[in-house]
């Protein structure tokens, strides 16, 4: 957190979340939030900020989206909770019935929805090992699946995740995931696979692999497409199921709707949560009808799961994508920001180690060499952008990079400022207080 002096009513609101509420929900910047709309939030001292945060990469459309608005108020009119379990409504069936259309394989396809995205890898992991009666699931490293006990059992990132939680899931193996910057490149990450067949986990006994197309809470870092599609080829070999984690990458967060399209393979599950519906919590498995349908009737579900709200905002979102404008403004969008990023690290070749990720999906990664005080470059280059009006996420190991999550949706004006305070947050960081103007 930022040492600053903080304005009132923060400091008020700080003192009373550090007594009444654990330190182990960490908090990325001492702020507390009055208002948002688009790509800004007005915290509770009448401060305005640029996000690049969108709430952890939830508000793709950004916030208050109008359309999503209006829908979840009309649903509000109507019924806020039934239970799907116990009496159905047409919101949950339409939003399967669109993703079922839209997430990728030229096949029938089912979608069970839940809350979270740490259910849906759960279940995802449970309808796996039901339909092929296999156990063995295999995750990779870097990889984050989510905060539960099996999702956490699934992640790949031990502090501050994993530390002080286990014993975890049996039957879950890690493979390195193909990151050319932590040693691994195509070649290398698959034989290091083949060696985890021969020496920990026969390839017929694994259910399912689970990976994100591109790591998210591990750096932004995407998987070569060729090593998806051999990944895909190796499974169909073994009668292995992918499950694709796109909860971070999906709807348009990379430049397609789902980051998978862009490897040319269909997963046989495909887990999603965060941007779907606007902030409320909505998550969910979509995958090929025949294994989806496995699973014994009532041994799938939760109070919560496809709640009505968010399903009404979940339709709204997915319409905003319908035309396709929206995703080639993503596309834009990255273009914008790559140049922008690049053209810092060319300012700071020292520091810099490189951008990287898939489309509008950019992160900026620091050599750590100017840490201090216990704390990542990256870290130090977020609360100092906060200091020039911009909220922004780190990411990676050892929190090294700086993740843009920006709404897709931003305006240009928007875009400029929150690039010119993360310049100028570059600035005062790598090479001290050189560009003194606040935005
Ligand atoms: C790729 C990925 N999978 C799963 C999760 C867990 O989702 P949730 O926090 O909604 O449980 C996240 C959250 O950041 C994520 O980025």
């Amino acid at each position: 957190m930022n040492s600053n002096p903080q304005p009132p009513r923060t400091a008020e609101l700080l003192k009373r979340r550090t007594k009444a509420i654990p330190r182990g929900v960490a908090t990325a910047h001492p702020l507390f939030i009055a208002r948002a709309e688009g790509a800004r939030l007005w915290d509770v001292d009448g401060r305005e900020f640029i996000d690049f945060a969108g709430g952890i990469g939830t508000m793709n459309l950004g916030h208050r989206y109008p359309p999503v608005v209006d829908a979840v108020r009309k649903q509000l009119d109507q019924f806020t909770h039934t239970a799907f379990q116990v009496a159905m409504y047409e919101g949950y069936v339409a939003v399967a019935e669109r993703l079922n259309t839209l997430v990728p394989g030229a096949f029938e396809k089912q979608t069970i929805l839940f809350s979270t995205g740490s259910e849906a890898n759960e279940n995802a992991v449970k309808i796996a090992r039901a339909a092929t009666n296999r156990s063995a699931i295999v995750s990779f490293s870097n990889g984050f699946h989510g905060r539960t006990l099996l999702a956490l059992s699934l992640t790949g990132k031990v502090a501050p995740y994993k530390q002080n939680f286990g014993p975890y899931a049996p039957e879950i193996y890690q493979a390195p995931y193909p990151n050319e910057r932590r040693g691994y490149d195509t070649g290398s990450a698959l034989h290091a696979l083949n060696e985890l067949f021969e020496t920990r986990v026969g390839p017929k006994q694994i259910a399912a692999f689970i990976i994100e197309p591109v790591l998210g809470e591990g750096g932004f870092v995407p998987a070569p497409f060729e090593y998806l599609r051999e990944l895909r080829r190796i499974a169909d070999q073994h009668g292995n199921l992918i499950i694709v984690d796109e909860i971070q990458t999906g709807f348009g967060r990379t430049g397609s709707l789902f980051a998978i399209e862009q490897a040319g393979i269909s997963p046989d599950l495909l887990t999603f949560g965060k941007s779907v519906a606007g902030g409320l919590p909505l998550a969910g498995v979509t995958g090929r009808a025949s294994v989806m349908d496995s699973v014994e009737p009532g041994a799938l579900g939760g109070t919560y799961g496809g709640n009505p709200l968010a399903c009404a905002a979940a339709l709204a979102t997915l319409d905003a994508f319908e035309s396709g404008a929206l995703l080639r403004n993503a596309r834009a969008l990255g273009e914008k920001l790559r140049i922008h990023l690049e053209a810092i690290a060319t300012r700071h070749p020292e520091d810099v180690e490189g951008v990287w990720g898939l489309g509008p999906m950019l992160a900026i990664g620091f050599r750590n060499t100017k840490a201090h005080n216990g704390k990542s470059v990256a870290q130090h280059v977020a609360a100092a952008a906060l200091d020039f009006g911009l909220v922004a996420l780190t990411a990676g190991p050892g929190a090294h990079a700086i993740r843009i999550l920006v709404p897709l949706l931003a305006t240009d004006e928007e875009m400029d400022r929150g690039l010119a305070a993360l310049e100028r947050a570059c600035e005062r960081v790598l090479t001290g207080e050189r560009l003194e103007q606040r935005v």
